[in-house]
Formats: C-alpha cells, structure tokens, sequence
C-alpha cells in the first residue's frame, strides 16, 4: 500500500482582484471583479494530493475566522485533526489577477506563522517509513518538523515557496525531493540554465529527486537515474494562482504510489493545465477522473 502524506503548511484566505494590469508603484487603480477563495500554498496541495489520490493529513494553524478553510480540506477527505485553531487572524493573501492569468501576492501570515505551539512529535505521531512530509515555506517551524521527520525514518518533499533567505537556513541535506521553479532552483544552486540547475543539485544533494518547473516551456524531472522532460498541455489561461500547489500535488502522489516519472511528470503536466483554465487557487485543483479523461483525449 502507497504511503501517506503529512504536509505542514499554510491556509490561506485568497482575496482575489481582477484588474486591467498589475498595479504600478504610486498608482491607484480599480479593480473589474473582487473575490474570495479558499488558498495557501499548503492548503492547495493537500487538496492537489487527495483529489490525485493520496492519503493526506494537513497541519497548520487557522483563526476563527479561517474555519471554512478546515472545513473545505474535511469535505475534500483531508484528516485536519493537526490543525489547530489559534485566537489570532488567519493567514491571507491579496492577489491581483490580470488579463491573461498572470498573478502577483501580498501574503499577510497571520496564524501560518504561529505553529510553533505545536510539539513536532506530537504533529508527526502515527508516520513513519514509507511516508512523505510535504513542507513550502510560508509557515514557521519547518526545521523541526524535518528533524523530527528523518528520526521516524519519513521521507521530506520540499517546494520552498515563497523563495526567501529563510529557506537556506532549513536542513536541506534532508530533502529526498525538491519541487522548485527555475528562480528557486537558480537561488539554491547559483545557476540560471535548467540543465545547469539539475547538475548543480545532483551535486549539492546527491540522493535527491529535482523536479524544475519551467512555466511555458514545461518541467523537467532528475533523480540519479533519469531525467526527462515535459513539455506543457497548451489551453486558455484564466488564472495561474495554484498551478504550481496542483503540480506538486499531483508529482508526489505519482511517487508514493510507485508510478515512473514519464507518467506522473505527464498526469501533474495535465493537472495544472486544467488548474489554469479556471479562477481561483483550491477551486481550480481538479480531481484525478478528470485529469485521466482529458488525457485520454489526447
Ligand atoms: O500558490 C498559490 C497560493 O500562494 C495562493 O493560494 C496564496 O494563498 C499564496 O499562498
């Protein structure tokens, strides 16, 4: 049987503009639609995970007043038995979506950046070999529970998002698979071409799998044996927020279950190009039957 997922990480309510053009600097602007989504780096890949098909407890820490989020993750089959609800404002992000789909975020924390009170053995309890702890980085305390993670002899996927000084203090050398687009990948290895970044992290971390998102031109997958490329699905974009949260769902649920990079790299591929064609960040994540009918299609 396919291990199980704990991903320690943020939940988010997305504050969504819609706007003519990403706002400049001193420019006041109005916006063409407003709305409000479930989201969170962390959120977004529990659902990804378990509407792919894996075995997901999600733990982090909400307010009151981000409730549903945990609702939403136990509607989807998610255990949110680790998320702890705090007397502090949940975590939110202010997006501006522009024509196009292109996106950029303002991140409020809130209570993502409260887990501390939460003891990482007790966070942890019940995994152990052959399951995966999923990390990114807009929570704190993610260097304990990697500790805490390699005692119980789990296996650590890091997508260390949003990119940031805090990042290269983690213990990396525990990292068993990185999911990073191609300026992470250049801040962790100082290179800038793909093939150039996947070199440099074989040899910074030798043992561990290299998934690089490449936007347009696709992604690329590295472990000591392969490495292959995946070129994307083309469709209409709507909205990118959640394209790389589905993707990284979608790859570690293919290697929990075994499956060779070629099909899951192709299924992720697939999962994220549906992403991108709809609004939001959680409501975009389609299920598996819909990814697997559209590849059918092909
Ligand atoms: O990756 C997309 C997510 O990043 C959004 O849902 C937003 O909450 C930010 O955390």
């Amino acid at each position: 049987m396919a291990g199980k997922v704990l991903n320690y990480g943020s939940l988010n309510i997305d504050l969504v503009y819609t706007v003519p053009h990403i706002v400049r600097p001193g420019e006041t602007l109005t916006s063409l639609n407003y709305a409000r989504f479930p989201g969170g780096k962390g959120l977004n890949q529990s659902i990804a995970l378990k509407r792919a098909g894996a075995e997901t407890c999600h733990a982090g820490s909400i307010g009151e007043d981000g409730r549903f989020l945990a609702e939403l993750l136990q509607a989807d089959g998610v255990d949110v038995s680790r998320v702890a609800v705090l007397d502090a404002p949940t975590g939110h992000a202010l997006i501006q979506v522009e024509e196009g789909g292109q996106n950029c975020i303002v991140l409020f924390p809130g209570t993502n950046r409260m887990n501390a009170a939460q003891a990482p053995d007790a966070l942890l309890n019940g995994f152990g070999e052959g399951d995966f702890l999923l990390l990114q980085n807009e929570v704190d305390g993610n260097a304990a529970v990697m500790e805490e993670a390699k005692k119980r002899g789990m296996k650590i996927a890091l997508n260390p998002s949003p990119m940031d000084e805090e990042v290269l203090q983690l213990p990396l050398s525990l990292v068993d698979l990185f999911l990073v687009n191609e300026v992470e990948g250049a801040d962790l290895t100082g290179e800038e071409a793909p093939e150039k970044i996947l070199d440099a992290m074989a040899e910074k971390y030798p043992g561990a799998a290299v998934v690089l998102t490449l936007g347009s031109r696709g992604s690329m997958y590295a472990d000591g044996k392969v490495r292959l490329s995946q070129p994307i699905f083309p469709c209409e974009v709507v909205d990118t927020t959640a394209a790389g949260d589905t993707f990284t769902g979608y790859v570690l649920n293919g290697l929990l279950a075994g499956e060779a990079p070629e099909v899951f790299m192709r299924r992720a591929t697939m999962a994220s190009s549906i992403a991108v064609s709809r609004a939001g960040a959680a409501p975009s994540i389609p299920y598996r039957k819909e990814v697997e009918e559209a590849l059918g299609r092909l």
